[in-house]
């Protein structure tokens, strides 16, 4: 059954890598299995309005908002994914869409919006995939958002579900595939419920480096086969302590990952430095804080200066403090995001 027209509007969450993905074969399939935390409150809210064709032709026709405002500098990217997923969403050729999104954090915050973006179209246009094929499990649905979400940008694949997800296939992950990601199959220690992440805005500019030509200077890279090696045996790692709770051991595992990603484009042929002076002082005053307290925050980055404190939960005022008191003013206009684990996309 063929929907004539109509809209569905669904948001979808960022999520943090604690085990790196970088370095892809195609297409969008990983060199090595990741794991992230799905986050709350950093999310894309997109809407999609759907009109049948009169003649089904041969063009995709789309047009893009974002907040508000037409977006032709966006198209390419969607005409791309569309191209890309259409083996998969047949019907994508009979209508003509109007895609409306915006996003809850600031634009070019230097927070990636494609994997929100990139989940939140998925969901979508799943949405109109379930109307016309109403017999679909739930779980058939989900795997599929996040199998399409990947085709959209690798990392998107882990927003559709949370709070932990798992991409990429890994001997000691039961269900994990490096097509989409999957819910964490095990059950995770109590520390780890509720997990905060205030993300510490260093430097809002573009990045000089796109996440795409990252993962392409994976090929030919000196160390990428230790790197793939390395990610491999941390997901082994944090698989053990997510489920016995070893904080210290989360702190390890999750501060190296985010060290030898940077390490990875800082001996790439072009290499680059994406930290900030400014990323390197809080890192130094997070580890001060540390040793002085026995507290259990520990910071990851992603391809970017921006830096994530991540904290448990019955640590969120002391940590609040210590950000407000000695974070802050290495941040760009004193600017901050407070967020925690969440589930996932939703409709709205
Ligand atoms: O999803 P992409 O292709 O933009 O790659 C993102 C890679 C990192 O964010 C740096 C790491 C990760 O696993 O999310």
């Amino acid at each position: 059954d063929i929907p004539n027209e109509g809209k569905i509007s669904c948001s979808a969450p960022s999520n943090i890598a604690l085990v790196k993905y970088w370095g892809k074969r195609p297409v969008q399939l990983p060199e090595n299995a990741s794991i992230s935390f799905t986050l709350d409150h950093c999310k894309t809210e997109t809407t999609v309005w759907y009109a049948k064709k009169e003649e089904a032709g041969n063009t995709f026709d789309f047009e893009l908002f974002f907040e508000g405002a037409l977006k032709p500098s966006f198209r390419p990217k969607i005409q791309k994914f569309f191209e890309r997923v259409y083996p998969y969403l047949p019907f994508l050729k009979q209508y003509t869409f109007r895609i409306e999104t915006s996003n809850t954090f600031p634009h070019s915050s230097g927070i990636a919006s494609s994997a929100s973006g990139m989940s939140a179209l998925s969901y979508c246009l799943m949405g109109l995939e379930k109307k016309m094929h109403p017999e679909m499990t739930e779980e058939a649905f989900l795997k599929k958002a996040s199998f399409l979400a990947r085709l959209g940008s690798g990392s998107a694949c882990r927003s559709i579900e949370g709070p932990v997800e798992v991409w990429g296939a890994h001997a000691d992950i039961t269900g994990s595939d490096d097509a989409y990601a999957v819910k964490f199959p095990y059950e995770i220690h109590d520390h780890f419920s509720g997990y905060r992440d205030l993300i510490l805005l260093v430097d809002k500019g573009e990045k000089q480096v796109s996440s795409t030509v990252g993962h392409d200077l994976m090929h030919g890279h000196p160390f990428a086969k230790q790197r793939f090696e390395q990610a491999k045996e941390n997901i082994s790692k944090i698989k053990e302590v997510l489920i016995n709770g070893d904080q210290d051991a989360f702190i390890k595992i999750v501060e190296s990952e985010a060290l030898s990603l940077h390490a990875m484009m800082m001996t790439s042929m072009p290499y680059f430095i994406l930290m900030k002076p400014n990323t390197l002082s809080i890192i130094n005053k997070i580890w001060d804080y540390r040793k002085a307290t026995g507290s259990k925050v520990c910071f990851t980055l992603d391809a970017g200066a921006n830096v994530h404190v991540l904290y448990p939960e019955k640590e969120k005022e002391t940590v609040l403090e210590f950000v407000k008191k000695e974070l802050v003013g290495y941040c760009q206009k004193g600017q901050y995001i407070c967020d925690k684990i969440g589930t996932g996309a939703k409709f709205l």
